[in-house]
C-alpha cells in the first residue's frame, strides 16, 4: 500500500480482518477476559443494563466478543455495532444478541444516520487515533450529537505519554517508500526481537524508550501488529488525557472516571470533571514515583520531581501521600495490577495514585 492509499483504511482493515491477528476475538488472550474489561472500566453491569449502547469502529469484534461472552450485554435495550470494514460480517456471525443492530458505516456516516440523543453509552475502543478528521475536538463534537442527556462516552486508546522516535522514523520511512510498510514492520519486529532478547539492560531500555513494544508472542504476530502500525493512517498517538478532557469539555462533557489502562476514560454531562494533568502539588505533599528505572527517572525529570523520590516497589512507599506509577511495564506487573495493590493500601486512583500517562 503506497502513501497515497494509506487513508484507505476500509480496504486495509477488510483484508487485515481476514487473517487471525491481535485484533481477532479469542486470538489475543490479553484483551479477551473480564480482567481486561475491569482494567479499562467496562466490566460494570450498570453501564449496560437497560441502556442503548453503540460501539463505533468495532473492528472484527475483539471487544464486542469479550463483552458478550462476559454476559454484560444481556440486559441492553439496544447494541449498535458500527464498523466501516468487512470486519462487521465477522461480528454478525458470532454475536447472537437479539438487541444487536449492525451498520457498515464510519463515524461521520453513523452520526448523520442515527437519531441524535439516542445513545446512552458510546464506546470508542482503539478507534479515535484512526479517524481521518484531523481535530480531536471535531471528532468529539460529531459523536456527542448521538449521546442522550444522561449518556456517556467511553474512550480507550493507546497512549504512551512520550514520542517513540525510533518507531516514528520507521513510520515516516513506510510513508515515503512504496511497499515500505512491509519492510518497516519486518524491521520493527526484528529490532524488538534482537534488542529485547539480548539481555543487555541498556539495550533493552533503549528499545523501550524509542520504540513501540508489541506484547504479541511470536515473530509473525508481532510482524502483523507492526504492519498495522506502519500501514494505517492516521495513527495518532499524541492525543492524551488532557487533549481528550479539553475536547470533551468543549462539547459539554467532563471526564468523571479514569481507569488504569492507558488511556481509558469515561465522560458525561456533569460539572465534576477530573483535571489533567492532575494537581498534586502541595508544600507538604510527599510524592513518590513508583519506578526507579529509565521510565521512572524520565517521568521524575519531566515533572520536576527529584530522582531520590523514585522507588523500586510498594514496600518502599513509607507513607507517601501520592504515588505515580511510572516503571517499564513491559517487565510487568501491569499498571492496573499495581493500582489494585495501591488501592488495597488505601490509595485512591485519580486522587492519590496515578499512572504517569495522566500527566502528559
Ligand atoms: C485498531 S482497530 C480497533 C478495532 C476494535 N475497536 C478493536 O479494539 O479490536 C481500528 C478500527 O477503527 C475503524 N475505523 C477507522 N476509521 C474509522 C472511522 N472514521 N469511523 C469508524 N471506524 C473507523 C477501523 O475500521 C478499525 O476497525
Amino acid at each position: 500500500m503506497d502513501k497515497k492509499n494509506k487513508n484507505k483504511y476500509r480496504e486495509y482493515y477488510s483484508q487485515y480482518f481476514s487473517k487471525e491477528t491481535f485484533l481477532s476475538p479469542k486470538k489475543e488472550k490479553f484483551h479477551s477476559n473480564l480482567q481486561y474489561l475491569q482494567d479499562i472500566g467496562l466490566a460494570d453491569r450498570k453501564s449496560f443494563e437497560s441502556r442503548r449502547i453503540m460501539e463505533i469502529g468495532a473492528g472484527k469484534g475483539r471487544l464486542t466478543f469479550n463483552l458478550w461472552k462476559s454476559e454484560l450485554l444481556e440486559d441492553v435495550v439496544r447494541y449498535d455495532v458500527v464498523e466501516p470494514s468487512d470486519g462487521i460480517y465477522a461480528i454478525k456471525e458470532f454475536l447472537q444478541l437479539p438487541a444487536a443492530h449492525f451498520s457498515k458505516s464510519d463515524l461521520v456516516q453513523i452520526v448523520q444516520e442515527h437519531p441524535p440523543g439516542s445513545v446512552d453509552l458510546l464506546i470508542l475502543h482503539g478507534v479515535i487515533p484512526h479517524v481521518s478528521i484531523p481535530s480531536l475536538r471535531e471528532i468529539v463534537q460529531q459523536v456527542s450529537r448521538l449521546i442522550s442527556a444522561n449518556g456517556e462516552i467511553h474512550v480507550t486508546s493507546s497512549f504512551f505519554g512520550m514520542k517513540k522516535a525510533g518507531s516514528r522514523a520507521l513510520m515516516a520511512f513506510s510513508d515515503m517508500t512504496p511497499g515500505g510498510e512491509t519492510v518497516a514492520a519486518f524491521l520493527h519486529a526484528g529490532l524488538q526481537w534482537a534488542m529485547t532478547g539480548c539481555r543487555i539492560g541498556c539495550v533493552y531500555d533503549f528499545y523501550q524508550r524509542h520504540f513501540f513494544h508489541s506484547f504479541r508472542s511470536g515473530f509473525r504476530d508481532r510482524y502483523l501488529h507492526f504492519n498495522e502500525i506502519m500501514s494505517v493512517r492516521p495513527y495518532n498517538m499524541d492525543w492524551g488525557y488532557a487533549n481528550h478532557a479539553d475536547a470533551l469539555r468543549d462539547a459539554g462533557f467532563s471526564v468523571h472516571s479514569c481507569f488504569p489502562h492507558s488511556m481509558s476514560l469515561r465522560a458525561a454531562r456533569t460539572d465534576h470533571g477530573m483535571m489533567f494533568p492532575p494537581r498534586i502539588n502541595g508544600e507538604d505533599c510527599n510524592v513518590v514515583i513508583l519506578g526507579n528505572d529509565w521510565l521512572g527517572k524520565w517521568v521524575a525529570a519531566n515533572l520536576g520531581i527529584a530522582p531520590e523520590h523514585c522507588i523500586n516497589g510498594v514496600e518502599q512507599l513509607a507513607g507517601a501521600d501520592v504515588v505515580i506509577a511510572a516503571y517499564d511495564y513491559t517487565k510487568g506487573p501491569s499498571y492496573a495490577e499495581t493500582v489494585r495493590s495501591l488501592e488495597a493500601r488505601g490509595y485512591k486512583f485519580g486522587e492519590t495514585c496515578f499512572i504517569y500517562q495522566m500527566f502528559f
